[in-house]
């Protein structure tokens, strides 16, 4: 590949000044992306030239932006995006630029509503061909808003691009420690040996977050966060942790056995719990009055012959006293454990996706010294401190691996749809949400609730 062109649709969101435009221009510094990369921007906002464009997305970003990089390969382009007419000179644009060598993605960091008609402009205007491999188009999550719009969004995208051309995204799936989670089951006896329901207790998939909807209130507001995160990012680990050894490590054997795992999960509705930050109601763009959840609690199971039985606890929330993300698994007691009667600790295995990335196993172990006592200690793997301050953001990996057409990071069809099936039957039992003021009344809540420690 010698030229690539990233055509952003959404180009003045969120996304594209947080994760995109620092992806991309990370990807082009390490050389990991041809020196002749363009990066189309496309928007309704009208700028005096690139350099204002990028200035409006400096002042956006969560941190600066490499604009003596990005003002050298980013062209902002203005059109309605919705409007098919505006595709020709879109077209125009872009041939000028590229060649028969020429990888060009299309990139939708828009809202699930508009995935069809860009795709259709996008195909009817002959600026993508179906099956032509050079050219792929890149769907942001959530994709669709239940599993009869997600249908109908997949169903007809078919009519326009070849299945090996569309990349589905879950940027859970380019976190490190998430693509690192087979690799710790499967390639160590010490885990392999013991990942059943014999030995693991009970599961906990938690992504805490402190921040709260940002500016996201029209989008967030019609989502809340079983639909925003647990459909997505915590039923994908749900299924990384849960499914058995594939057939081979190729992207169509694991999502083979991932789709089991969806397939036979089973939510226990009276576990529900709901809840929605204090405040989040006069959040911009949050109609008053709404019920939309920030933080879910759940548990569920999966009904496999390895895991039926063992608990997985799935929470997540927005404003809640820390940002972390970590599955944890906890295993059963010892039969000299149960014996002696002592309040043990029971081993845990932590998987660190956020903020640190790593694995801690926490084990007992004798006081050093003359006292009998015993304490909970940890073993404690880092990986971010290998990566020496260099550990690739999610976008980066997924991005670069939509340049390869290596599709094993991300989602299938059939995986997005059992998703959105749980999702829908979750949502049958979904009660008004408590409100919070923080994480603490919520722990409680659960403790009385469920019986289960979630802090
Ligand atoms: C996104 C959600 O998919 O993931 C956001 O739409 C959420 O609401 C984000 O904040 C969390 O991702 P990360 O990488 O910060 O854990």
């Amino acid at each position: 590949m010698k030229k690539l062109i990233f055509t952003i649709f959404g180009s003045t969101g969120d996304l594209t000044s947080r994760k995109l435009l620092p992806a991309i221009s990370k990807l082009y510094k390490e050389n990991k992306i041809p020196k002749e990369t363009l990066v189309v921007c496309l928007g309704r906002k009208s700028f005096d030239d690139n350099r204002a464009y990028l200035k409006y997305m400096d002042d956006a970003a969560s941190k600066k932006l490499d604009l003596d990089i990005l003002k050298d390969i980013v062209i902002y382009h203005q059109m309605q995006i919705t409007e098919s007419n505006d595709y020709d000179t879109l077209k125009e644009m872009l041939e000028k630029h590229k060649d028969q060598d020429t990888k060009e993605l299309y990139y939708l960091a828009v809202g699930p509503e508009l995935f069809f008609d860009v795709s259709k402009n996008i195909n009817q205007s002959g600026m993508v061909q179906k099956n032509n491999i050079n050219q792929s188009i890149i769907f942001e999550k959530p994709f669709g808003h239940d599993l009869k719009s997600a249908k109908s969004i997949n169903q007809r995208l078919w009519d326009f691009f070849d299945e090996k051309q569309i990349f589905r995204i879950d940027h859970y799936l380019g976190k490190e420690m998430i693509q690192n989670i087979l690799m710790v089951r499967f390639a160590n006896r010490i885990f392999e040996d013991i990942w059943y329901n014999r030995t693991i207790k009970n599961v906990k998939i938690i992504v805490k977050e402190t921040e709260g909807i940002l500016n996201r209130g029209g989008y967030y507001d019609q989502s809340g966060a079983l639909k925003d995160m647990v459909q997505s990012h915590l039923l994908q680990m749900v299924s990384l942790v849960a499914m058995e050894v594939p057939l081979s490590y190729y992207s169509e054997d694991v999502k083979n056995e991932k789709v089991k795992v969806l397939d036979h999960i089973t939510v226990d509705e009276k576990s529900l719990i709901f809840g929605q930050y204090h405040g989040y109601m006069h959040e911009e763009k949050v109609e008053e009055n709404s019920d939309t959840e920030t933080f879910v609690f759940l548990k569920a199971f999966v009904n496999t012959p390895r895991f039926k039985g063992v608990p997985f606890y799935l929470m997540t929330g927005k404003k809640l006293d820390k940002k972390e993300s970590v599955i944890i698994i906890e295993f059963e007691e010892t039969s000299e454990q149960r014996k002696w009667n002592l309040p043990l600790s029971t081993n845990k295995l932590f998987i660190k996706i956020a903020p640190e990335d790593g694995v801690g196993l926490r084990f007992n172990s004798k006081v050093p010294g003359l006292s009998d006592d015993v304490q909970e200690v940890e073993l404690e793997y880092c990986a971010a401190c290998e990566a020496f301050g260099n550990m690739s953001e999610a976008y980066e990996k997924l991005l670069l691996d939509a340049t390869g057409q290596h599709k094993s990071l991300f989602t299938r069809w059939d995986e997005i749809e059992l998703s959105w099936k749980l999702i829908d039957q979750i949502k049958k039992h979904q009660d008004k949400p408590v409100i919070y003021e923080s994480f603490d009344a919520l722990k409680v809540l659960i403790k009385e609730k469920m019986d289960v420690d979630m802090s």
